[in-house]
């Protein structure tokens, strides 16, 4: 079976992303995945800088987030757009885990051959869409083969039904097509 997890760009408590991340991973634990999903709250690391590293070594934090992209084959990540790019927090968080750590396993990137999704969500109308491009560019660049498929939900605020499922098509289909393809890529990589 495959492993995926599965996160989102913000950690704020009513997040738009962490709801479609949330999403995502019970669709794909009903397509028989190992789905894990994790709130980046969770990890609250400091901004990365050398001197840091030097003095006090990767945070414990960074280490676990750096080992559970290790135990997975892929990701999906829900990316808030940000002034049209992605978010601070997980700009720094992804480059934490990019980091040599030498206390812990593995002593490398542990993105390199992954599988990753990305979408987001936003209040407007055009969904996130253009953070997408720079992040699609950021993980490729760390050696993630990202699927072309894609979803950028607008009208997020209306977007999803009470129970966190979404709610209207054609963003359903949109959004399901996403999912099927980082599991179809993640099986086939991983066969
Ligand atoms: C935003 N927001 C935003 N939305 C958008 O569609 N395009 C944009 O360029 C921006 N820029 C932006 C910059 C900053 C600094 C903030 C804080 C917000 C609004 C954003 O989409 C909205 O707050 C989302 O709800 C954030 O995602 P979460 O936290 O709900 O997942």
């Amino acid at each position: 079976m495959v492993k995926l997890l599965f996160l989102a760009g913000s950690k704020r408590k009513e997040s738009l992303n962490k709801k479609l991340a949330l999403h995502a991973s019970k669709l794909a634990a009903d397509m028989n995945v190992e789905a894990t999903f994790i709130d980046l709250a969770d990890f609250d690391m400091p901004i990365l800088c050398e001197d840091l590293e030097a003095e006090h070594g990767m945070p414990e934090n960074a280490q676990k987030l750096k080992q559970l992209f290790n135990d997975h084959d892929g990701f999906f990540i829900a990316s808030p757009e940000y002034n049209s790019s992605f978010s601070a927090l997980l700009k720094n968080s992804l480059d934490w885990v990019t980091r040599p750590s030498p206390e812990a396993e593995p002593k490398w990137v542990p993105f390199k051959g992954k599988v990753a999704a990305i979408s987001g969500v936003s209040p407007g109308g055009l969904g996130a869409l253009r953070g997408l491009v720079p992040l699609r560019m950021y993980l490729g660049n760390i050696g993630v083969h990202v699927v072309p498929t894609q979803a950028a939900i607008s009208n997020g605020f209306t977007a999803f039904n009470e129970e966190g499922a979404l709610a209207h098509e054609p963003q359903i289909a949109m959004f399901n097509a996403v999912l099927h393809d980082l599991i179809n890529t993640t099986r086939k990589m991983n066969a």
